[in-house]
C-alpha cells in the first residue's frame, strides 16, 4: 500500500494540462466493441479505472495495443459476451459494457458493478431502459443477463437523468433497428463526447447536453481516431487546491462552461478568475469567505465529484457554508477524517455544516474512496504541518500522477510505499 507525505503550507502556482476525462473514456472504451474495425483513443490517462476497462476489453476478446499516446482498440476477434466478475467488482463502469456488448453479441452477462462505496447505486434505470429496447433480463445469482434477438428503437423516458443510464441506452440504440428517444437524459459534457465519439464512427445521434438524445439506427459503425475532453473534475481540483492554498494556477484543456458552478462558487469565495477556450486561471489569497449554500445537482448544477474537495477548502473558509448532496447517499466519508485534521464539520443524512476554522494540522488519514481522498489531499496541501494520506488506490482510479503535477505547482508531497 501507499501513501502520501504532505507538507501542507505551499501556495501553489503554475500550469496543469488536464488529462482526458475519466467519464469519457470509461464509456468511449466500452463503445469500442460496437465496431470491428480498429478505435483509436488518444490521451487514455494513466488510471487504474480505465486499466480496469482495458482488462475487460481484453477479457471480451479484444487486442489492445499503445502507439505512442494512442490506445488502439481492435476488437475484430472479440468472441466473449460475458464479463468476469473479478473485474466489474472493480469498477462500476463496467456497466457500460451491457450496452455495446448487447448490440455487439445481442446478449451480455455481467455481474452487479462495484465501484466507489458512496451509497447505493442502484441500475434499474439502465435496466428498464434496455427492456423497452426490446431486451430480455434475467437477474440471477448476482449475475444480470441480456437478451435481445432484435433491438428496436423506442421512447424512453427517465425518472432521473441518471449519467450512465443515459450512456448505457444510448450505446444499446446506435445500431437498434429505428428511432429511440431519450428524454430527460443527462446533460454531462461527457454525453455529448459519446455522442461526438458515436457520430464520428458513423452514428446517428444528436440532441446531447439539451435533455432529449435521439438516437437512430445504423447498420454498421467503423472504425476512428479521437480525442477525448478534458477532466473537468480534474481541472477543478486543481482549482479548489490553488483556491483553497492561495497562488496562482491555470488550467488548460476544460472549457470553463464545463465547471461554471465551480467557478461561480470560487468566484463568491473570493477568487479572481479569468477564462479563455480552454483556459482558466485563478488566483487567490489563500484567504477566502464562506458561501452560504452548495448544492449538488445534475449537471449544470454544482458536481457530486467536486464536493469533498470543495468542502475541504470550505473547512479554512471565513464562516458557515451548508453542502447539500443530492446524489449519493454517503459521500460524506471523509468528514470524519478532516476532523482528524481540526476541520468543524456536522453531517446529518446528505447535509454537512462546516464551520471554516482557522487552520488544520497535520494528520495521518485514510482515504476511503476517490473524491474524498482528493478532498484529503486539498486538505493536506492547506494544513500546517506534516500528513499522512493513507491508502492510495481510490485516488490512484482517477487522478494521473497526481503527487507529480502538484509537486510542479510547488506541493511538498512524495508518495512512498508502506
Ligand atoms: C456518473 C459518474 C460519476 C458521477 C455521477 C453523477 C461515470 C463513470 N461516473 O456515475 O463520477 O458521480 O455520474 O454525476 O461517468 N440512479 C438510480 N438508478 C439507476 C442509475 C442511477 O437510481 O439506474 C441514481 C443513483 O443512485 C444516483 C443518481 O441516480 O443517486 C445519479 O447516478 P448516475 O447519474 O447514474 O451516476 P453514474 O452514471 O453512476
Amino acid at each position: 500500500m501507499d501513501k502520501y507525505i504532505i507538507d501542507g503550507g505551499e501556495k501553489l502556482y503554475g500550469k496543469v494540462r488536464v488529462q482526458g476525462a475519466k467519464n469519457t473514456v470509461l464509456p468511449l472504451l466500452a463503445a469500442s466493441v460496437l465496431t470491428d474495425e480498429q478505435v483509436k483513443i488518444r490521451g487514455v490517462p494513466t488510471i487504474a479505472d480505465a486499466e480496469n476497462m482495458l482488462r475487460i476489453l481484453t477479457e471480451v476478446g479484444c487486442k489492445i495495443r499503445r502507439q505512442k499516446d494512442c490506445t488502439v482498440i481492435d476488437s475484430s476477434n472479440a468472441v466473449s459476451h460475458e464479463i468476469p466478475p473479478r473485474l466489474t467488482k472493480e469498477l462500476r463502469s463496467s456497466v457500460f459494457m451491457l450496452g455495446s456488448v448487447l448490440t455487439r453479441f445481442r446478449r451480455a452477462k455481467i455481474s452487479y458493478p462495484g465501484g466507489c462505496d458512496i451509497g447505493l447505486r442502484p441500475i434499474d434505470l439502465h435496466l428498464s431502459g434496455l427492456k423497452k429496447l426490446g431486451v430480455e433480463i434475467i437477474e440471477e445469482g448476482g449475475y444480470i443477463e441480456c437478451k435481445a434477438d432484435k433491438l428496436v428503437g423506442a421512447e424512453i423516458l427517465l425518472d432521473f437523468p441518471s449519467v450512465g443510464a443515459t450512456e448505457n441506452i444510448i450505446l444499446a440504440a446506435v445500431k437498434a433497428q429505428g428511432v429511440t428517444v431519450i428524454r430527460n437524459a443527462a446533460k454531462e459534457p461527457e454525453i455529448v463526447d459519446l455522442q461526438n465519439f458515436l457520430c464520428a464512427m458513423g452514428a446517428k445521434v444528436c440532441g446531447a447536453g439539451g435533455g432529449t438524445v435521439v438516437v437512430e439506427g445504423v447498420k454498421r459503425l467503423h472504425g476512428v481516431e479521437y480525442t477525448p475532453i478534458g477532466d473537468r473534475i480534474e481541472a477543478g481540483t486543481y482549482l479548489v487546491a490553488t483556491a483553497s492554498c492561495g497562488g496562482e494556477i491555470e488550467t488548460e484543456g476544460v472549457p470553463p462552461e464545463n465547471i461554471a458552478a465551480l467557478l461561480h462558487k470560487l468566484r463568491e469565495n473570493g477568487c479572481k478568475i479569468h477564462t479563455k477556450n480552454d483556459k482558466i486561471v485563478l488566483s487567490s489569497s489563500g484567504r477566502l469567505l464562506a458561501v452560504d449554500l452548495v448544492e449538488t445537482m445534475p449537471f449544470p448544477g454544482f458536481p457530486t465529484d467536486l464536493q469533498a474537495q470543495y468542502s475541504a477548502l470550505c473547512a479554512t473558509a471565513k464562516g458557515t457554508t451548508l453542502v447539500v448532496e443530492n446524489l449519493f447517499e454517503t459521500r460524506y466519508k471523509y468528514a470524519a477524517e478532516l476532523k482528524r485534521m481540526g476541520a468543524d464539520i456536522t453531517v446529518r443524512g446528505r447535509t454537512a455544516v462546516i464551520r471554516g476554522v482557522e487552520k488544520l494540522h497535520g494528520a495521518r488519514v485514510t482515504a476511503g474512496d476517490l473524491r474524498g481522498g482528493a478532498a484529503l489531499v486539498v486538505a493536506a496541501l492547506k494544513a500546517e504541518g506534516r500528513s499522512d494520506v493513507v491508502d492510495l488506490s481510490h485516488i490512484d482510479r482517477g487522478y494521473a500522477e497526481f503527487e507529480y503535477k502538484l509537486k510542479k505547482l510547488g506541493a511538498k508531497i512524495r508518495r512512498v510505499r508502506i
